[in-house]
């Protein structure tokens, strides 16, 4: 069998109509908002690569240091035979995983962006040429079907990504997600701390302007899909904590009143001058909270790693 399969989940132009439907949906209510999963073509998921090198972005090197720390411990609790990895991306990270794993037998990262999913397995292939790669572009909060590989399985979702869920779109992920365990299958979870806003809002206004460029990546998206004539220089990036939610929004302001045409959808956006739209909240967490959204779906934590400056954890939950 090649080690390398992909398979798309979803039938042909399902995420182009989900593209239609959420910006529909969100340009056309006040306040303007938009799924954070449009940031990742191409272009968005090098410049996210680039985003977790920036030294304002501390999450990747903490949850890095947690996965080196800790991968033999989570190979000995798991044994997994199967690690799916949810908003895999790069993939960077998890080699310290299936290197631990020794019992591996296939490695299936789920990912929107193909171009992604493509990238890692080249490089995983190239250092692991026995490890079986298979690849699944499909959206994680739309439910999920895993091919039927070998257990106990071990469900990673790295980097904080539960935290650009909003609280239900969370709450009915982590259900489907507790779906796919069997008994003995487990779950790796990352997930960023509180902790003083200007570090944070630091992480996601960095001096180089990678973030803003980021940020603004997904008004090129909708230019290229749906030919929109959004123009970057007409808006701001902007990123603020919200202390009440314990979140970071990023949000896209208008520089001045001006209206958009998005031709393939045969309407016309008008914006205020300082007007907003909200492109992402990435959450922050506490134990105790993770702790209880884990319980409220039949998930009992079991294990709390932290890194040593105690910025990010990495908990291990099984199903009871
Ligand atoms: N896990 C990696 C990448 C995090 S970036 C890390 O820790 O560095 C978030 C990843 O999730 C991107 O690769 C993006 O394409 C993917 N993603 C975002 N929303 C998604 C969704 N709804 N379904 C599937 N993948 C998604
Ligand atoms: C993928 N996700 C966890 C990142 C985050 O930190 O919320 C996305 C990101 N947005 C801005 N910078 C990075």
């Amino acid at each position: 069998m090649s080690p390398f399969q992909l398979t798309r989940t979803l039938p042909e132009d399902t995420m182009g109509a989900a593209l239609r439907t959420d910006v529909l949906h969100g340009l056309t209510r006040t306040p303007k908002e938009l799924p954070p999963k449009w940031f990742y073509d191409s272009r968005g998921s090098d410049l996210f690569e680039e985003i977790t090198r920036l030294p304002e972005y501390y999450p990747t090197r903490a949850e890095r240091e947690i996965l080196v720390d800790r991968a033999a411990e989570i190979a000995a609790a798991t044994g997994a035979r199967t690690l799916v990895e949810l908003g895999s991306g790069s993939s960077e990270k998890t080699r310290h995983l299936l290197d631990a794993l020794t019992d591996l037998r296939a490695y299936v990262p789920v990912d929107v962006s193909e171009s992604a999913l493509v990238g890692a397995a080249e490089v995983l292939l190239a250092a692991r040429p026995g490890l079986q790669v298979h690849a699944i572009v499909a959206d994680f909060t739309q439910g999920m079907e895993l091919p039927d590989t070998p257990g106990p399985r071990l469900v990673a979702f790295l980097g904080g990504t539960i935290g650009n869920l909003l609280p239900d779109e969370r709450k009915a992920f982590l259900r489907s997600v507790r779906g796919l365990l069997a008994p003995g299958d487990a779950l790796l979870l990352g997930t960023d701390l509180v902790k003083d806003e200007e570090v944070l809002v630091a992480a996601y206004d960095d001096a180089a302007g990678v973030t803003a460029e980021f940020n603004k990546n997904v008004l090129a998206v909708m230019d290229r899909e749906l030919d929109a004539d959004f123009r970057p220089h007409d808006f701001d990036h902007v990123a603020v904590w919200n202390a009440q939610e314990e979140w970071i929004e990023m949000r896209l302001r208008a520089r001045r009143a001006l209206n958009v045409k998005i031709r393939e959808l045969d309407l016309m956006v008008p914006f205020e001058a300082g007007e907003e739209i909200r492109t992402e909240v990435s959450a922050k967490f506490r134990q105790d909270g993770v702790r209880a959204e884990l319980e409220a779906v039949g998930l009992k934590l079991s294990e709390w790693w932290t890194d040593a400056a105690g910025r990010f954890a990495l908990s291990l939950s099984t199903a009871v």
